[in-house]
Formats: structure tokens, sequence, C-alpha cells
């Protein structure tokens, strides 16, 4: 199983930007875990960081060829960017929404995302941790579980 996990602006900052909401974990920390527990569960990794948004559309509408589902963090580009909805709709592929900080005890324009309902599912709050449990939900979607099971 294929799994890509993208990134967006801001998260290359990772550990030092305001950490008091994101933590003190870089991002290639947080790639360590995922790669690990994608080890784990027999899956390769594609990992990816961008401050643009065309660059986000682009490596959205290559995913097909390349992975069987997606993670994704767009920063703050979930809040903005229809753009990234669109290439999300047309290439159809399966990917839950992660967050490191509870987007949902924060200013409320950060409760609105554009990408949430094409979701899977969406996991926020858990820092680092989120990409973990997040891989770990694909994944098992990805193999059929039903939403309940
Ligand atoms: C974020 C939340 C966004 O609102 C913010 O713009 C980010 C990071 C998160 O992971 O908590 O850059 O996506």
């Amino acid at each position: 199983m294929r799994i890509a996990v993208l990134n967006g602006p801001n998260l290359n900052l990772l550990g030092q930007r305001e950490p008091a909401l994101y933590g003190h974990q870089t991002l290639a920390e947080v790639e360590a875990m995922v790669r690990e527990e994608a080890a784990r569960l027999d899956c390769t990794v594609s990992w990816s960081q961008s401050n643009h948004e065309g660059a986000l559309v682009d490596a959205i509408q290559q995913l097909p060829a390349r992975a069987d589902g997606l993670l994704l963090n767009a920063a703050a580009y979930t809040h903005t960017s229809l753009a990234i909805r669109d290439a999300l709709l047309a290439v159809q592929m399966p990917f839950v929404e992660v967050h490191l900080s509870n987007l949902f005890a924060r200013e409320r324009r950060r409760r609105d995302s554009l990408f949430a309902d094409l979701a899977i599912g969406v996991i926020v709050g858990f820092g680092g941790f989120g990409y973990v449990l997040a891989l770990q939900a694909l994944h098992r979607r990805l193999h059929g579980a039903r939403p309940e099971a």
C-alpha cells in the first residue's frame, strides 16, 4: 500500500513555530514517526511539504499514478483553497485530513475546512501523533474496513 503525505505552508517550521500550538517536534521527526508506523503496517510513504498552493495542486494531480491513499495537512490552505478542493475532487483519492492543533479550540475561521466533507475523516488536536492515527485509520479503511468496524 502506497501512502502519500502532503504538508502545506509553514509546516517546514514545525518545532520553532508557535510551539504552544504545534508542539516541539520538527516535521522531520513527525515524518520519522509516520515512517516507523508505515513499516509496521507494510506501507510505503512518499512525504512532501510545500509552501505553494500550485505545487500542492500539482502533487495532488500526480497522486493517481503514485499512491493508494493520502494524508493531507494543507495548513492554512485548508481554510482558503478552492483550487486544492478541485484537485481533490478531480483525483478522487481517498484521504484523511490531519491537523496538529485542535481547530475547534481556535479562531472561528479555522473551524471551516474546504476539504473535510471530501475526506474519509479528520483528525485534529493530537500534534504529530495525529499523523500516526491518520495513517492507521487510512490503512484500515483501504483494507476494506467499514466505518463502524
Ligand atoms: C494547521 C492548522 C491551520 O489552521 C494552520 O494554518 C496551520 C496548521 C494544523 O496542523 O494545526 O498552518 O493545519
